[in-house]
Order: structure tokens, then sequence, then C-alpha cells
């Protein structure tokens, strides 16, 4: 396909982002906007040399900057900013369903209420579903750097909302921090009635997948990369239909992958695992939804069937309601059937 066309095909393909941090969608013009009417300084005296510092050698020199970004956010004010601001921009990239993570732990631990937090991003994603047809899910992820104690704490804190929260996830540093370390977490969070999905298997190996699914009975898992070393694992994802929600630009950017054209979503793909792309940290790694497709199609050489086959898994992998689901399945085919290069 040509690339003009290929680009065309992508913009308007309907899509569900289903793995994406909310601290990570935080563009330098806006972090710079909220640190100044904050009384903030940031450590980079100009947006040209943040964007300068966004040169990762791996998950940790990332994860050292998106947290010193998150600093200036405060009120519930800029909560709500960053969300809409996410929402304004993926509207525009025709995504119609969302679920986001945040990572209470980065704001509470630096005397932040939750409730603050919580509520700046959720009236946000409210008025998105109003106004912007954007339906949502909302995921509190702890911080696996910290102690299972510590989010603990996160979990009691998000007791009294869990009204607002769908689900608890796993991310920050992975080498180091396995899965055993957040079982009776989990399954507490499980008894609450949240939902469970880990990072696993994006620096760390394979084993990690295995874990995350064993001992803290996740459903989804985020990444996931690592999953083609073992064939017993592909045959338990498939015959489970445990999604996997991969980040390809994420990918390249941590150094998780050399280049675009190794990524392994087209083999998963080509093997039936429910895989589909998300963005991670957007103003970060060089693109929204549009742009990982593109590019990861542009590398891979992706055909009209693959990209219809990632837009599908997306929303069958969501925590939609079957109803909603195959309206949205129906409306991708639909877009597919009727679309003329
Ligand atoms: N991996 C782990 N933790 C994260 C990431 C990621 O890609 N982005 C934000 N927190
Ligand atoms: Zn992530």
């Amino acid at each position: 396909m040509h690339l003009p066309h290929l680009r065309k095909l992508i913009e308007g393909i309907p899509k569900a982002e289903l793995h994406l941090h909310i601290e990570g969608s935080f563009e330098p013009e806006l972090m710079f906007e909220i640190a100044r009417r904050n009384n903030i300084s940031l450590k980079y005296d100009s947006i040209s040399s943040l964007k300068d510092a966004y040169r990762f050698g791996n998950l940790q020199e990332f994860l050292d900057i998106y947290y010193e970004g998150a600093q200036v956010l405060i009120h519930e004010q800029d909560f709500y900013d960053l969300t809409w601001a996410y929402l304004i921009k993926v509207h525009s990239q025709n995504v119609v369903h969302v679920e986001i993570f945040f990572d209470p732990q980065t704001h509470t631990d630096r005397g932040i209420e939750f409730e603050v937090v919580l509520m700046g991003i959720y009236k946000a994603l409210e008025k998105g579903k109003q106004e912007l047809n954007i339906s949502f899910r909302l995921i509190m992820s702890y911080l696996r750097h910290l102690s299972e104690e510590a989010a603990f704490k996160t979990l009691n804190m998000s007791v009294p909302f869990k009204q607002y929260i769908d689900g608890v996830g796993l991310d920050s540093s992975e080498l180091g921090n396995p899965p055993a370390k957040f079982v009776s977490v989990f399954k507490a969070s499980a008894k609450h009635g949240y939902k469970l999905v880990a990072h696993a298997g994006e620096e760390g190996p394979v084993d990690y997948i295995r874990d995350a699914l064993d001992t803290l009975k996740v459903e989804r898992i985020d990444h996931g990369n690592r999953c083609l070393d073992d064939g017993t694992l592909i045959d338990r994802l498939l015959y489970k239909s445990i999604p996997l929600t991969l980040c390809p630009l994420s990918n390249v950017a941590l150094k998780v992958i050399e280049r675009l054209e190794d990524h392994p979503i087209e083999k998963m793909l080509d093997l039936g695992i429910l895989a589909s792309i998300h963005s991670d940290d957007p103003a970060y790694f060089g693109g929204y939804m549009n742009e990982n497709y593109y590019e990861t199609a542009r590398a891979l050489n992706l055909n009209k069937g693959q990209l219809m086959q990632l837009a599908i898994n997306a929303f069958e992998a969501s925590w939609l309601s079957k109803a909603s689901k195959a309206k949205h399945i129906d409306r991708v085919k639909h877009y597919f059937d009727t679309y003329n290069v």
C-alpha cells in the first residue's frame, strides 16, 4: 500500500487504547504551563532542552524523567487538564474507548491527596464520555520499585473511591521486582472487586509473564513481548484468550528492541494471540495511537487484514460489555469492508 494511503486508512480506524499511562501523556508545553502556574521550576530551562533529554538507554532512564515531570501536578485542575489534553488528542485520532493507568504513589508520596489525583482524572474522563463520546475505564497502578506494604497503603486509600476505579495494574522498574513481590496486594485488590492486569515481559524475562498469570491472577498482560520465548506459555495465551497490550514505539524508545522491524507483534498475530497496539507514554516515545499503528505497519509491512485484526483485538481485550464490544467490532469490520484505496 502507498504510504499516504496507509496513513489515511489508519487514521480512520475506530480504535481502543488499553495501555496508556496518563502521566506519560504529559506534553512538554503543558508541563511548562502547569509548572509556571504552580510556581515550580523544572530542571530544564526550555521545552527544547527538556525534549533533548528524551533519549533513553532503558526503562529506568525513562522513568527517572517521567517521575520528574509528574512533580508539577499539584491541583485537581492540573490532573484534569492533563487528562483532557490526552482525550482531545486521541479523539482527533478516532480513539473511541480508553482504559488508562494512573500512578497514585507518584503523587501521594509528595503529599498530594489521592482524591485530588483521582477526581481530576475522573472528571475529565466523564466529560470526554459526554462530549467526545469516548467510553473509559480507569486502572490504578502500583509502583513495583516500592514495597508491597506501600501498595497496600494505596489500595486502602482507594477503597472509599472504588466506584471510580475499575482495576489495578503493576508498573515501573520491572527487573528485580517480580510479580511474586505483590501477590497479597493483588489478592486483596481482587477482593475489593478490582480487575487485575500487570506489566510483564517488557524488560523482564518470560518467567515474569507466567508468574503474573499464576501468582497475581491477572487477566491481561501489558507488553508481554517476551512470551514468544516459551511455547507452553503461547499455548496458554491462546487457550485462555489472554490479551497482550503491546506498545511498539515505546519498545524502540526504551531499547526493548533495536528496530521496529524486529517487533514480535506480527508473529503474535500469526499465532492467533490476542495482541493489540497502544501508545504507553506518547508524550515521551514519539507518538500516539495513529503513529504507533503507522510506524509498525510500515516497518512490518502489515496488510489490511492484519490491521483490522489489531483493531478488533483491542476491543476484544477491553473491559467493555459484550454488546459494546460487538458494536465496535462491527464498526471496525464495516470500515475495512467499505474502505477503498
Ligand atoms: N513500563 C513500566 N512502567 C511504566 C511504563 C513502562 O513502559 N510507563 C510508565 N510506567
Ligand atoms: Zn506501560
